[in-house]
């Protein structure tokens, strides 16, 4: 009888401190190079435009819907009527809460930056998320998307337990772990997983929210115990336990049953089609797949990406019925046998790399002059808000033109990762990273928006009879 070699699976592997995350670095999978697919430059700067109006006008909606739903339960309470709008409202506070984090986490929901910060520091109370660990968390979740033992948001661990899936509809326990979780920053300790993605200078924001949300919480019972009545843990708290399953609904679609250590989003991610109510609760997180691809891109513009990228991508799901026809047995398999993934057929394209960064970059071997300048192109290769990778020496340089004509060259990769900043989002004097939408100040190179930690090297650049011209040494 042949032996069984399928490696024998276990929960500790998704641990940050395992084992199995180690191995991964040494397999090149942390930080790693990801599949892009090809979008033409000016399209993709059209996409990358941000706008208040939408994000308002969603949001503007989205309160007034709970506002609403609250006062109805107010309105019907003492009558078994109460129980509908009180569930509703529980399902929109405790699960569109998610989409609303997310967005705004990555900063793209709005043009205005405090409107993003202000969203996400509610939507995460809602969700019961710590704001500040998981900002570094989702920072990681789009570096290592799916490799285990890197990853600290893998919703769906192997060996499967069902009884566990079907807990986790009820949020438990989840509920708990947050709880848990605040009381141990509030009195300011950290895990020893959470210091492998959280910097040390982050730690007292951490214990600072923590306290801010035990402090709520102990007001919400306080006023509960004060006026005999449970109506106001149904508005806080407990709508985290029964109306936290559409987010369950919504989030397996990401990422359930498919690949693990692969480095293409179209192998551990699914994109599906939603319908207009689904789409306005979940701000079009169905396009999941161009969301990994493109995390800049704002999602009122995901359907318009998706449709520059569908070729490349497999099959879109009609549906979340047609979605979880497919996760369903997989789930099911899975949970008999833990090494089983659904395998997504990519299409056979060509691939895309070598087209993507031929457009935008200017390589060259020229000596620079005895003051260090280089020259690097014509000035009208680059529009009024571009930005143009250059590489020269063994380095690599982003140089930007400013929407008002300045121009500005710093050190071509993140700070943070391994991105090339050229393929980011230049606005104003800021370059915002396409990987984590970490900001930089391109005149000076200092950090504006974490998780980058460390300023870029700034270098002078300048045009000279209509060409630019680098200062390298
Ligand atoms: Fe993380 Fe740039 S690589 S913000």
């Amino acid at each position: 009888m042949a032996a069984n070699t399928a490696p024998l699976r276990t929960l500790e592997e998704y641990s940050l401190v395992s084992e199995r995350g180690k191995q991964a670095v040494v397999r090149g999978l942390a930080d790693a190079q990801w599949y892009v697919p090809l979008v033409p430059r000016e399209k993709m700067r059209e996409l990358l435009e941000r706008r208040n109006g939408p994000a308002i006008r969603d949001t503007i909606i989205w309160f007034g819907l709970l506002l609403a739903l609250g006062l109805a339960g107010i309105a019907l309470w003492g009558t078994p009527w109460a129980i509908i709008p009180l569930f509703l409202y529980a399902v929109v506070y405790a699960s569109s809460s998610d989409s609303r984090w997310h967005e705004a986490g990555h900063g793209t929901a709005f043009k205005t930056d405090w409107l993003n910060n202000a969203l996400y520091e509610i939507a995460s109370f809602m969700v019961l998320r710590e704001s500040v660990i998981w900002r570094w968390s989702h920072a990681r979740h789009h570096s290592d998307t799916i490799i285990v033992g890197r990853d600290a948001e893998i919703v769906l661990q192997r060996p499967l337990s069902v009884g566990g899936l079907f807990l986790k509809f009820i949020n438990i326990p989840g509920f708990f772990r947050y709880f848990q979780s605040i009381l141990r920053h509030s009195l300011g300790k950290m895990a020893p997983e959470e210091r492998m993605f959280i910097p040390e200078a982050a730690f007292s924001r951490v214990y600072r929210r923590a306290r801010i949300y035990l402090l709520i919480y102990l007001a919400v019972i306080t006023l509960a115990i004060g006026t005999r009545s449970i109506l106001p843990l149904l508005f806080i708290g407990l709508p985290n336990l029964y109306g936290a399953w559409l987010m369950l609904i919504y989030g397996l679609t990401q990422h359930a049953g498919l690949a693990e250590d692969v480095l293409d989003h179209r192998l551990n991610t699914r994109t599906v089609y939603m319908n207009l109510i689904n789409r306005y609760l979940y701000w079009n997180m169905g396009y999941h797949i161009e969301h990994h691809m493109f995390p800049l891109v704002p999602y009122y513009n995901l359907p318009k990406l998706h449709e520059l990228v569908k070729a490349y991508m497999p099959p879109t799901y009609n549906g979340l019925i047609a979605a979880y026809r497919e996760i369903v047995p997989t789930l099911r398999r899975v949970a008999k046998d833990p090494n089983y993934y659904y395998q997504r057929p990519v299409p056979a394209l060509p691939e895309p790399e070598a087209a993507h960064a031929a457009a935008q970059v200017v390589v060259s071997d020229a000596l620079a002059d005895a003051d260090g300048w280089v020259e690097v192109c014509d000035l009208n290769l680059m529009v009024l808000g571009d930005v143009l990778r250059f590489d020269h020496g063994g380095h690599v340089y982003a140089i930007y033109r400013t929407s008002m004509g300045q121009m500005f060259a710093t050190d071509g990769f993140c700070s943070h990762g391994k991105a090339h900043l050229t393929e980011g989002f230049l606005r104003g004097d800021i370059i915002e990273c396409p990987k984590h939408n970490g900001r930089f100040d391109v005149r000076d190179g200092s950090v504006r928006r974490s998780p980058p930690r460390v300023a870029l090297k700034t270098y002078p650049v300048r045009h000279k009879d209509g060409r630019i011209q680098l200062k390298v040494k």
